[in-house]
């Protein structure tokens, strides 16, 4: 089966391609962005970005394909920081 291409939108206005199941990272990177990391286990919250409004933490979680196409990333801004 022919996994289809997901549309990214990144904050620095660039747009690329990914596939379900891609690492945040890895793609970010690609699309010139560098996401802040901390723990990688999912505890402290530094990687935290937004997806289309949901926000997510990329080192535990994969690109997944929603509805709504294509995944709009910004960052995530946290009042308490
Ligand atoms: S790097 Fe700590 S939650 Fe992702």
């Amino acid at each position: 089966m022919k996994r289809s291409k997901i549309k990214i939108l990144w904050p620095n206005n660039n747009t690329s391609y990914a596939c379900e199941g891609d690492d945040w990272f890895v793609s970010a990177e690609k699309a010139g962005i560098k996401i802040p990391t901390g723990c990688l286990t999912g505890s402290c919250g530094a990687c935290e970005i937004d997806i289309n409004g949901e926000t997510v933490r990329p080192c535990i979680s994969n690109i997944k394909a929603i509805n709504e196409c294509p995944l709009k990333v910004t960052y995530t801004t946290d009042q308490f920081w």
